[in-house]
């Protein structure tokens, strides 16, 4: 007669042990991994936060082109690099004015930046006015607001004739 299989029991409180370790494990690795996605996802984001009080741009003078091919009276859109680029700014790295020549030597700039939401204006030649695309900011010619929600007028920037060139001097321009 065949005597019984002796039965190999797991002692209950190793079983429970392995369990726990392998839960600890699964938690720790979620933990982490949610530590990894939110410092990818939110390093950038408190870098870009933070960058305009770590380090204001520089202000430069920026050429925009020769004083005699402004006309008395014109309004003509104009472009420069931005002082400050991002190494991956590529073609944005260039950023545009407004600029007029009210008189022989006076010139005048505006941002073309919406004050609103930050929308480039375009110049209206037959009305006088600049004109937001965005919602219907509207701007007089001297870039005081003529209607709708931009809080505030357009901004200038200063000007001056160097050597026969135009020049803007750049600056950070306040957006809403
Ligand atoms: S961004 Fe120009 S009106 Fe809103």
């Amino acid at each position: 007669m065949l005597s019984p299989k002796p039965e190999i029991r797991m002692q209950p409180n190793m079983a429970t042990r392995r369990a726990i370790t392998r839960r600890q494990f699964l938690e720790w690795l979620s933990i982490l991994l949610s530590a990894w996605g939110a410092a990818i996802v939110g390093i950038p984001i408190i870098g870009f936060v933070l960058s305009p009080l770590i380090q204001k741009p520089p202000q430069l003078w920026r050429a925009v082109g020769a004083a005699d091919r402004f006309k008395v009276g014109e309004t003509v859109e104009v472009t420069f690099l931005d002082p400050s680029p991002l190494p991956w700014s590529g073609v944005s790295a260039k950023t545009a004015a407004w600029l007029r020549r009210e008189g022989e030597q006076e010139y005048i700039a505006f941002a073309v930046n919406c004050t609103h939401l930050g929308c480039p204006v375009r110049w209206l030649p037959n009305a006088d006015l600049f004109m937001c695309p965005c919602h219907g900011g509207v701007y007089y010619q001297d870039g005081s607001v003529a209607a709708g929600p931009p809080p505030r007028p357009l901004a200038q920037y200063d000007v001056r004739v160097e050597n026969g060139q135009v020049e803007i001097l750049t600056r950070p321009i306040t957006i809403g």
